[in-house]
């Protein structure tokens, strides 16, 4: 029942004209939106704020860039004001981002055709434009049909083993070293080296640490300004490629003359010198993968490594689970015996916790296409050059297929996804090419973590690293680790 008082006070409020003003205004702000929501859908207009001509928003995309909260919340705040779906102008260009599992199965089935990877020209120089990256759709087929051999499961079984060593013996010297460590300076110098001893069977530690300070200056000046003006991004990165370039093509001259013949992915491809051109890779094709291979490789599985022990550590019931699983394979080898394919076979929550790191990290928070035409994405239109990008992040996020999706929950992958809405690796003709080494790499890493250690995260600071596209702690993620 409403007293005396109360409807004295809604009288006052009904009648007091400021009041009635302000909510006046905010119910006309309210129903415009909406009509302008839906007349946008209606028209096939993508609501947004394209600015000023060429600058557009650009000084706000790098600012939240720039900030702790990373790039990404550039996007969810225009996600708020706009919609699910909006356009927003960046360094000149129209991008939409394109949120649903429709609109990317839309993209992802029509890629080559109806859209395409947008060409940088920093990015042909630094990576090499016969990079799986750059090349036309016939090449690309080729290229990618050559590399993908010696990243399909069963030629990987020798990396896990030669993984699961280096691992195992770093880990060991850590944790008798008894101190605190990045976790993710760890994971990045780890996957680097297992991927240079699995591509060219790099050991030697001063050439390790010489090509991966090459690689991150390649991989800085990626997205640069194309310009040989000493001191940038782009003359380092430039200078950087042709010192990486030299190394390799001394190493393929080693190999050719005899002098050495790893089994690795680099002979692989050499055995095949004297097969018909579309057969092989040419010189410059070898190279200009090997190092794009590195560059996307590394980064990438690092930072979901340094991930999956921040959300283990954050959810203990997940973590002890996952340790009962793992502990369960360790009692059933033999001491100090490593690791092979039939062991990562049955860690099947072991594979959910990857999944759920893998969805709630978004080390890859969205996918650029540019439309090569005009065309229609969900009702609405798309002009020839905008660029649109598969928004992973927002599908992952999506309540509508993730219940609770802020909540790090493996046991969701007990049921079957909707088509198009896991999409860590992409999907199409594009998917990742290291996806079977990238989840065997996190497996091996998540079992010695859990099977022999705990943990402490030394630094619980959740503060994104600025200037990176992909998401990583500021802190690196210290920890200590301790023998169980
Ligand atoms: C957790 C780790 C990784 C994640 C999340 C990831 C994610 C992705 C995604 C989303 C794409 C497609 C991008 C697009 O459609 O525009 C991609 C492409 C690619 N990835 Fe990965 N990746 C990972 C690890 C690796 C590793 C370990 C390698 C190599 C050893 C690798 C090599 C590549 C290559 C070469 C491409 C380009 C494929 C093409 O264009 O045909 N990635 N990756």
């Amino acid at each position: 029942m409403v007293c005396k008082e109360g409807l004295a006070f809604i009288a006052q409020i009904y009648f007091n004209p400021t009041v009635a003003a302000l909510l006046s205004i905010a119910i006309l702000v309210l129903v415009s939106k909406v009509w302008w929501r839906l007349r946008s859908k209606n028209d096939g207009e993508i609501p947004g704020h394209l600015g000023l001509p060429f600058v557009g928003e650009t000084f706000s995309f790098l600012s939240a860039n720039n900030s702790t909260r990373g790039c990404y919340h550039f996007v969810r705040l225009r996600r708020l004001w706009h919609g699910r779906w909006f356009k927003t102008r960046l360094f000149g260009k129209i991008h939409v981002f394109v949120p649903s599992a429709e609109g990317a199965k839309a993209i992802f089935t029509n890629d080559f055709v109806q859209f395409n990877k947008g060409y940088v020209k920093s990015m042909g120089d630094a990576v090499g434009e016969k990079s799986l990256l750059c090349v036309s759709h016939e090449n690309h087929r080729r290229i990618r049909r050559l590399l993908s051999d010696p990243f399909s499961m069963t030629s990987l079984s020798k990396f896990v083993k030669e993984f699961d060593d280096m691992l195992s013996k770093r880990l060991k010297k850590l944790e008798k070293d008894g101190k605190s460590f990045v976790l993710l300076d760890f994971s990045m110098k780890i996957t680097f080296d297992s991927m240079c001893n699995m591509l060219m069977s790099l050991k030697d530690e001063s050439t390790l640490r010489q090509i991966e300070k090459d690689c991150k200056a390649v991989s800085d000046a990626m997205l640069s300004f194309p310009f040989m003006i000493p001191g940038t991004r782009y003359y380092k990165g430039i200078k950087a490629r042709n010192r990486l370039m030299e190394k390799f093509r001394e190493i393929i001259s080693r190999r050719r003359r005899g002098e050495e013949s790893p089994e690795d992915f680099l002979e692989s491809m050499l055995q095949r010198d004297s097969y018909p051109s579309n057969e092989k890779l040419d010189d410059s094709e070898i190279m200009d993968n090997l190092l794009t291979l590195i560059i996307a490789g590394q980064t990438t599985t690092a930072a979901a490594m340094m991930w999956s022990i921040k959300f283990l550590d954050e959810n203990r019931e997940a973590q002890e689970r996952l340790r009962e699983e793992q502990l369960s394979i360790l009692q059933k080898k033999e001491d100090g015996e490593l690791l092979c394919l039939e062991d990562l076979n049955k860690m099947s929550y072991g594979s959910k916790v990857v999944k759920e790191t893998l969805r709630m990290s978004n080390v890859l928070l969205w996918f650029p296409r540019v439309a090569l035409g005009d065309c229609r994405l969900e009702d609405f239109e798309i002009k020839k050059g905008w660029h649109v990008n598969i928004d992973a992040t927002c599908i992952h996020y999506d309540p509508d297929v993730y219940k609770d999706p802020m909540e790090f929950n493996p046991s969701r992958f007990d049921e079957i996804q909707k088509p198009y809405s896991f999409i860590p690796f992409g999907s199409g003709p594009r998917t990742c090419l290291g996806i079977n080494m990238a989840k065997l790499t996190m497996l091996v890493f998540l079992h010695r973590m859990t099977g022999g250690y705990r943990w402490t995260v030394d630094d619980p600071d959740p503060c994104l690293e600025k200037k990176t596209h992909i998401p990583r702690l500021r802190s690196g993620c210290p920890i200590t680790l301790k023998t169980l």
